[in-house]
């Protein structure tokens, strides 16, 4: 959990079908609502498709590089920016080059939406997927493998369920990118303390320490 960060430079190298197998195999143990376990994995290696997925990526990255960091498409990722954000753009440029692509969906039947009555956003629909594909990230983490857990590919579902023949009632949830790093896998995340999420009794009570 502490070194399953983004891996954002991969090699061309193929990711071994025994490996992936593996870790379908460990996170299919996903808790999911109602056990239903909706969810489904396209294994994309061929590359025509890895580039046309590439394509359809491309202009979701650059609304987000405009209304977050007001930079135009076509910005170049230089030593002015943070390198988080470098890293990023670098990633989204050669995406295509990424050898496995899995493309996670969700059978919209099998959620289990329990907050779909409040006047809000809906949160607990994701949940029956997400926890799955965190456990893909941490399993290939654990294979040594790299991976990226993207979802601006997302507003783009209508052209990649025509690319892909995913059907009518299925989501999609994420496209995790998969291969093995140049240079090496992370090792140390930067996340806030737990004394800054964690309280006891109420949301303003005292920070939980250790
Ligand atoms: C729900 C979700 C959606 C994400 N979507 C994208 C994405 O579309 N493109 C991308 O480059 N990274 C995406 N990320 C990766 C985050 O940018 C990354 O987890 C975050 O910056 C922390 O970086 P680290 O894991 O390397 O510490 C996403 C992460 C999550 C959890």
């Amino acid at each position: 959990m502490r070194s399953a960060g983004t891996t954002r430079h991969f090699r061309a190298d193929p990711v071994p079908d025994e490996l992936l197998h593996r870790v379908l195999d460990n996170a299919r143990f996903a808790p999911n609502g109602g056990n239903r376990q909706g969810w489904h994995v396209i294994v994309v290696t061929d590359a025509g498709t890895r580039r046309a997925l590439h394509d359809l990526y491309q202009p979701h990255w650059n609304t987000y590089l405009l209304e977050r960091y007001g930079l135009a498409p076509g910005a170049r990722p230089s030593a002015d920016l943070p390198l988080n954000l470098r890293r990023s753009m670098e990633f989204a440029e050669r995406l295509w080059e990424v050898p496995v692509h899995l493309l996670v969906t969700v059978d919209l039947r099998a959620l289990a939406v329990t907050d779909r009555s409040l006047p809000r956003q809906s949160i607990v629909g994701g949940g029956s997927i997400y926890p799955f594909v965190q456990n893909l990230l941490l399993g290939l983490r654990a294979e040594g493998v790299g991976a990226a857990l993207t979802t601006l590919l997302i507003p783009a579902e209508p052209e990649v369920k025509k690319l892909l023949g995913i059907p009518e009632e299925h989501a999609l949830a994420a496209l995790v990118a998969v291969g093995y790093p140049e240079g090496k896998l992370p090792s140390k995340l930067r996340r806030k303390p737990v004394e800054e999420f964690a309280n006891r009794e109420r949301f303003d009570g005292p920070p939980l320490s250790g």
